[in-house]
């Protein structure tokens, strides 16, 4: 999709990081927005910024894990625009990240799973095939995380929910050849994103108290060092950048840092080593 004038982009997660980075970057392109976020401060803040654009915008007050709000965030842009050029399924929480698997209770997996991978099915329930009845050119970008390609100790069900995405992504771009909806899934590396304070007050929310964090999938440790190790990582508008770039020349993976390529190519080495190894136990 070479052209973002006039097209309409919609962003869940629209409200931070990442997400706001994209959606200025679709409005200075000229495109129409629907931001789509769980925090309404963060969303009113986004909405004056890209008005500044001379765009129209919609803002949408919506949880992703919730299926009957996404699909009302889906009805709601087909009645005021009547398309969706560009879907962005960005919304996530890093909830759970440095909790062992032994540790992480059913509700730490539960959310993490509602948001970062039912979060991308809803908005894929919602819009898709509407976009491609609409027959206009289109990209949907689903933000997974260099965690959806490889992942250590600790990120159990961080990685299980971005590797899910990564999975629905390579999917979804084998069904859609041949139409004019491209796809790419974004993979950042650490970006300087309030992701952690952001998720620490969700989780706040969740559990009504905040000394049950740790229900929640929260590990406080864990958190206050990725909290500071995120403030060095790289800016947002950068990654909005890339994803703009991608949807223009259609590129699937997003892979924001150059140091993802070494870890990547270690893992899949031991792959196919393993699958070398046990060839000549078992030849035929
Ligand atoms: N920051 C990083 O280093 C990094 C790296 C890899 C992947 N990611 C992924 O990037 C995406 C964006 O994260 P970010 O770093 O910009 O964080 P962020 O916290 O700045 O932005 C995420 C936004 O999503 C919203 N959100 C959370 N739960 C929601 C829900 N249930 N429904 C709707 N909105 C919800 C938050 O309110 C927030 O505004 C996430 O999917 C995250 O997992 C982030």
């Amino acid at each position: 999709m070479e052209n973002l004038k006039d097209s309409v982009a919609v962003v869940t997660g629209a409200g931070d990081g990442m997400g706001r980075a994209m959606s200025l970057a679709f409005a200075a392109q000229g495109a129409h927005l629907v931001l789509a976020d769980i925090d309404r401060q963060r969303l009113e803040r986004v909405e004056a910024e890209a008005q500044q654009f001379g765009v129209e915008v919609l803002t949408t007050l919506t949880d992703v894990s919730d299926a009957e709000a996404v699909q009302a965030m889906a009805d709601a842009t087909y009645e005021r625009f009547e398309r969706c050029n560009v879907l962005c399924n960005n919304a996530g929480v890093v909830s759970s990240l440095g909790t062992p698997i032994k540790d992480l209770g059913l509700d730490a997996w539960d959310w993490v799973l509602d948001v970062n991978v039912k979060g991308v099915v809803h908005g894929l329930r919602g819009f898709l095939e509407r976009m491609l009845e609409g027959g206009e050119p289109g990209h949907i970008v689903n933000t997974a995380s260099i965690a959806g390609l490889n992942i250590g100790a600790g990120g159990g069900a961080y990685g299980a929910s971005k590797h899910a995405v990564v999975a629905i992504s390579r999917s979804l771009r084998a069904e859609l050849a041949g139409t004019n909806l491209g796809v790419s899934v974004l993979c950042p590396g650490l970006v300087a994103t309030g992701l952690v304070a952001n998720t620490r007050s969700l989780a706040e929310a969740r559990t009504d108290r905040s000394e049950d964090e740790r229900a929640a999938g929260i590990d406080p440790e864990t958190m206050e060092r990725l909290g500071h190790v995120l403030d060095e990582g790289m800016k947002p508008e950068r990654v909005a950048e890339m994803v703009l770039d991608s949807i223009r020349s259609n590129r699937f993976y997003i892979i924001t840092h150059a140091d993802s390529g070494e870890r990547l190519q270690a893992q899949l080495d031991e792959i196919l080593a393993d699958e070398r190894d046990l060839r000549e136990r078992f030849p035929e």
